[in-house]
């Protein structure tokens, strides 16, 4: 069980280097189903969310093999998976509905698992597989689906990032033209759309809210690298914002967190971008209004990080957090280090600029773990996080080691 230790330390110093990103390698694994082919990612996050959808893989009949940071997927076989366990290990699993479905005319998930940020339904998915043609049964426990896909119009009521990714792979073996309506514009869903397109699918349009994919026959082997994590990104950029520093980030991409960097140089920090990456000086100095919403807006992924910049920094912040119900359970742990937080229903109302005290925390979820460690780098005292630290590991690559290099004093237990 992973424990961090945290001590506060000196202002951030020094370089990163941004790791590909979680949300990004997940769905590129989910697509490697669609062909008896070989997938090659070239650098592959060392995430327990990876090892998990790679468990899921192998489950399913696929071969995975790691040749140092190299990921070769190859999907000869594909069975849906015998044991529902292990779809409880990450959202992401219900990725692979919409590759199987394509590929055997039959898929067979679960309810999948992840973090506790919210109720999390899959009913935009399911809503877009029938659209294409699939009967959708529930049976001892098991969501079955079954049929051949035909091209049709799906408008996702949210534009949620998982339906769209789903529905997107999905359609490029399906028989005809698909176009999703109101879909995901996340970096990571046109990252899903350049890999597919390598793989011989033609899609059209990611990165807007209408993406056409014409169906083809099969798809084939590729070579595809998922594109920096803007969340590992962001998360630095809240560190030195909150601990104050000067740090450069390598392999960021600036024009996919427009709207933290926005709100980080609007309450002070300076942001300066180069190609291949961008660099952050300075400690926020004025409170922030925050209000969650799909790419391009705010990234709900950093509303916690986010929330401890304005823990220490004077003024009074307010944030709203528009895409999940239940995304303010890193609050009450930093209540216990000192803050002063309020929260109504969607609404966390923070009175910034105290210094926060070190203590012993859980980590109720991936974001607020990672937001639990910058409190720590700017509290008196230490703080541990702990019960469920393990969340940290399942979107960041060693944290602790990328905080110590930039003079943080981190520790695992
Ligand atoms: C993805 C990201 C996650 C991020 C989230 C929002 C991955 C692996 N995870 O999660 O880090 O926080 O996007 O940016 O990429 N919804 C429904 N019905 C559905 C699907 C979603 O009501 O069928 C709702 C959800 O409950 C939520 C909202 O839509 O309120 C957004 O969810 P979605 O975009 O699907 O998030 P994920 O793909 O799960």
């Amino acid at each position: 069980m992973a424990i961090f230790e945290v001590e506060p330390g000196a202002p951030l110093m020094g370089e990163a280097v941004i790791h590909p990103a979680k949300n990004a390698a997940l769905p590129v694994i989910a697509a490697s189903l669609l062909t008896a082919d070989t997938l090659v990612v070239p650098d592959m996050p060392d995430l327990t969310d990876v090892q998990s959808m790679c468990e899921l893989l192998v489950a399913c009949g696929a071969t995975v093999e790691r040749d140092g940071a190299s990921m070769a997927l190859s999907a000869r076989q594909l069975t849906p998976p015998a044991s529902a366990a292990m779809m409880r290990w990450t959202r992401a699993s219900a990725l692979i509905m919409g590759p199987m479905l394509a590929r055997l005319g039959y898929a067979r998930i679960t309810m999948p698992g992840g973090c506790a940020i919210g109720q999390r339904p899959i009913d935009l998915h399911l809503k877009g597989m029938a659209a294409l043609g699939a009967e959708v049964t529930t049976r001892q426990g098991f969501i079955e689906l079954h049929g051949t896909l035909r091209g049709a119009v799906v408008y996702l009521d949210l534009p949620s990032v998982g339906a769209t990714e789903n529905i997107m792979m999905a359609a490029t073996l399906a028989d005809g033209v698909t176009r999703i309506e109101n879909a995901a514009k996340e970096p990571e869903v046109v990252d899903l759309a350049h890999c597919l397109n390598a793989m011989g699918a033609l899609v059209h349009g990611a990165g807007t809210a209408t993406i056409v994919v014409r169906g083809v026959e099969s798809l084939h082997g590729a070579t595809h690298q998922p594109i920096p994590d803007r969340i590992e990104a962001g998360t630095l950029c809240c560190a030195a914002a909150a601990a104050g520093g000067n740090i450069l980030l390598r392999n960021a991409r600036p024009e996919q967190m427009r709207a933290l960097l926005f709100k980080l140089q609007e309450s002070g920090t300076t942001v300066s971008e180069f190609p291949g990456g961008l660099r952050i000086r300075g400690k926020a100095k004025w409170p922030m209004e925050i209000r969650t919403l799909s790419y391009p807006g705010f990234p709900t992924d950093m509303q916690a990080p986010m929330m401890v910049v304005a823990c220490v920094t004077p003024g009074t912040s307010v944030f709203l957090e528009t895409i999940f119900e239940n995304r303010f359970m890193h609050v009450p742990e930093l209540i216990r280090m000192g803050a002063s937080i309020r929260v109504e229903d969607r609404v966390a109302v923070i009175e910034g600029g105290y210094r926060l005290q070190g203590a012993d925390v859980r980590c109720p979820d991936l974001r607020s773990g990672a937001a639990l460690l910058l409190a720590g780098l700017t509290a008196d005292g230490i703080t541990r996080v702990e019960d469920g630290a393990g969340h940290i590991d399942r979107g960041y690559v060693r944290l602790e080691e990328t905080l110590s290099a930039l003079g943080a004093k981190v520790r695992r237990l």
